[in-house]
This record gives C-alpha cells, structure tokens and sequence, in this order.
C-alpha cells in the first residue's frame, strides 16, 4: 500500500512542469483525478507503479554499467546538476542518467567509444516523458515551458515509448497548452550532427502566430531524436510530442522512420547498395627466365568480379576502392638475383627481390595496398633473374581483392 501512496504522489507531482506559476497545478490534477471513477483512478496508478518499476530496472542496470566504466566525469556531472536543479528535476518528474545504448556495445568497450560518448547528447540526456504533450490530448491544463528551467538535452517519451516532436502545425489548445510548439523544418539525418531548428507555436489560424527560440536537435543510433530545449518567448507556449511519432520507436535498425505529409509516420527498410566483391588468384605453371614484361598467369583458380584477364594477365579494377595485391615466386639459382615488380598504371610500384649466393631455393612472397580508381591497370612484371614453377606447385602466384568499395 506504501508502494501506492508514492506512486500517486509522483503521478500527482509530475504534472507540475511548465505549468504557470500562479496556477496551483497540484489542485488542478487533483480535481482531475477526483472527476475520474474510482476503477479508472484505480487503473491509472497500476499502470504508473509499473512504468515506475520499469524506469527503476532501467536506472538500475544503467547505473552498474555506469560503475563498470568507470564513468567517472559523466558521474560528477549528473551528481551536479542534480544538485543544483535538484527541486527542479523532482518536480518535473524527469530522471537524469546516462544512457547506454545497445546498438555500440562494441564502441562502449574501446577508450575512444567513451570518450566519444561523454560529450554525446545521444548518450547524456534528460528523460522527458510526459502524456500531456502529446498531440492527441485535449485538456484544460495551460503549460507553459517558459516556466521550466531547461539545462542540457532532452528525449521525448509518451509512456515510456520514443517518441519526436511534431514537423507540422498542431492545432491550438493541443499537447497540454494554448500554443502547442512544432518543429519548423525537418528532423536532421544522423550524419548532420547536431543541427539547429525554428520552433513555431500555433495560434488564432496563424500556424507561426509565435516565432519561438530556436532549439539543437541531433539524431541518435537507433531512431530517436534529443533536443537542447530553450524557454519559449511567452506563455502559454509548450514543447509538442506527435503521438504518430510512437510508430518510429519500433523501426529497426536498418530502418529510418518516414513521413509524405508529417502527419502519417512509418518504418521504411532503408535500400542498401550492395558493394562490388572482387578477388582474383592466378598462377604461373612453368619457368621464367630473365625479363618478362608481364607475366601471363594463365591458371586462374579465383575471379570474382571477372577483374583479372587470363589472355593479357592484366588486371583491371571494376570499381574504385582501396585493393591489397600479393605475388610470389620460387628461385632456385646460385649468384643469380631475381626481380618480379607489381605494375600498376604503368609505375613499378613493390618489388619481389631474392639474391641467393649458393645454390638453394627461396620462396618469396611480397603484398602491397592501395586505392584505385575504376579501370586502373595492374600486372605483375619478370624483371630479372629465374622462378620456377610446375603444373603443381602454385609458386608464381598473383592475386588481389577489394578491400573496400568507394563511390
Ligand atoms: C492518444 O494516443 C495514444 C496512442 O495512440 C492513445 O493511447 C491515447 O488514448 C490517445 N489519447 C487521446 C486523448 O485520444
Ligand atoms: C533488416 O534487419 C532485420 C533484422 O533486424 C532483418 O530480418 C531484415 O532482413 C533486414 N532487412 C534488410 C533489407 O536488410
């Protein structure tokens, strides 16, 4: 029954943000809930103990991970400003915390992850989950986020589930407040950063009636969005969330969340380009003796990508990308050195040296990286010197692959 009583004073005191200092918001709720049949207030504080247990198990295993790394600036920061905005947050019922996202778990382990990720607002944002901003309610609260002290970034929710701010006027006395606050341009792809946006707030048939401040907006891994939320310009003016936004928390990773008209929101499979695969290896199967302009490997046991050309030995690259090459011979001579050098464009550009004062044999093997563009020329040339190979023994070798693809 404990458990209860808190449960309805924080549902009670979580409406007090943005509400307008000489309204008593507390009265305000209260009389709300009082209107309500017993079932249904009865129904409204199960479902905010459990959404309440859920944010606990939240905050709990993000708090171990937190000790596990260490986290230790990310820490004294979130200890500080729960310090000072101490009365703040408990009121606007908001948790501060690091967050860790499950999409990085490789990037979380390295020096470089975390350090990125200190000064990532994707990564330290303020929770801001409130249903009364919603775009779908209607209620007779006037809010006013004038009122609030902003510090730092914030992610929407609406009941614990993702969700964004609306890219289209809201009509007027929605999402909690007279003049629901949207976003006056799109939501930024990932690869922009951090971006700043126009916030207009609708009023009297004039969907930009207020010219709000502007706001930063960064997109996150994993399909959500925080924003830097600054004081609008007058009351009653209130930060919208689109309850047709919900549908976006449940895209995927390869997913981005889309919208015609920015009314109607959907998942869509992002189109991959599929990149080129491209490997050759080819031998030689006899003797080569002094100089050889290009070595005609003609058993070809590999030619992905059909870049490698049996007839001339030249290989050809089919895109532009970064290749690695590796060609090899077998010497066997007393006194003699043998020389084989990888061409490309026509540079001589890695050599295969052997020098072998007795007589013995060495094998020799020699790589080398680099880019290329479409259609660069690569072969591989038999300066000097004696390799052998038989049908069998795949010592004169040449071979390549792209590494990766470039457009
Ligand atoms: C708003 O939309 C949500 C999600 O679709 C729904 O659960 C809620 O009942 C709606 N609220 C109103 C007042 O229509
Ligand atoms: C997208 O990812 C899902 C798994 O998350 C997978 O089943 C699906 O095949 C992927 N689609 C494409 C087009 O890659």
């Amino acid at each position: 029954m404990a458990v209860l009583a808190v449960a309805v004073f924080v549902a009670l005191s979580s409406c007090a943000v943005g509400c307008s200092g000489s309204t008593n918001s507390t009265e305000l709720m209260l009389w709300r809930m009082e209107d309500q049949p017993l079932a249904v207030r009865l129904a409204a504080v199960i479902k905010e103990v459990e959404s309440l247990r859920c944010e606990q198990t939240t905050l709990q295993q993000q708090q171990q991970q937190q000790q596990q790394q260490q986290q230790q600036s990310a820490l004294t920061q979130t200890r500080r400003s729960s310090r000072e905005d101490g009365a703040q947050e408990k009121v606007a019922g908001t948790h501060m915390f690091t967050y860790g996202s499950h999409d990085d778990e490789d990037d979380l382990r390295s020096p470089e992850g975390d350090s990125r990720r200190r000064g990532d607002p994707c990564f330290h944002y303020t929770v801001l989950d409130q249903a009364w901003r919603a775009t779908n309610t209607t209620s007779k609260f006037k809010m006013c986020d004038r009122n609030v002290k902003w510090k730092g970034w914030y992610r929407l929710f609406y009941n614990g589930k993702s969700i964004q701010m609306p890219e289209r006027c809201v009509p007027v006395n929605k999402c909690g407040t007279h003049s629901p606050l949207w976003l006056s341009g799109p939501h930024p792809k990932r690869r922009q950063g951090i971006v700043t946006r126009s916030v207009c707030g609708h009023w009297k048939k004039r969907c930009c009636a207020f010219r709000s401040n502007p706001i930063q907006v960064k997109k996150c891994r994993g399909n959500y969005f925080v924003y830097k939320f600054a004081p609008p310009t007058s009351c009653y003016l209130a930060y919208c969330a689109d309850i047709n936004t919900l549908v976006c928390g449940r895209c995927r990773r390869n997913q981005s969340c889309v919208s015609r008209d920015k009314i109607n929101w959907r998942c869509k499979t992002k189109r991959r380009r599929s990149s080129k695969k491209v490997h050759f290896f080819a031998s030689y199967p006899g003797q080569l003796l002094g100089k050889v302009n290009r070595i005609k490997y003609s058993k070809v046991l590999v030619n992905v990508g059909r870049g490698f050309n049996r007839r001339t030995g030249v290989f050809k690259a089919p895109v532009k990308g970064v290749y690695q090459f590796f060609f090899s011979t077998q010497t066997a001579n007393s006194g003699l050195k043998t020389d084989l050098w990888l061409v490309i464009n026509s540079y001589w550009v890695a050599v295969s040296h052997t020098h072998i004062p007795r007589r013995s044999s060495a094998g020799s093997l020699s790589t080398y990286m680099t880019f290329l563009r479409r259609g660069a020329k690569v072969y591989v040339t038999h300066n000097c010197g004696r390799s052998w190979a038989s049908a069998s023994s795949t010592t004169i070798t040449f071979g390549g692959s792209l590494l990766v693809q470039m457009r």
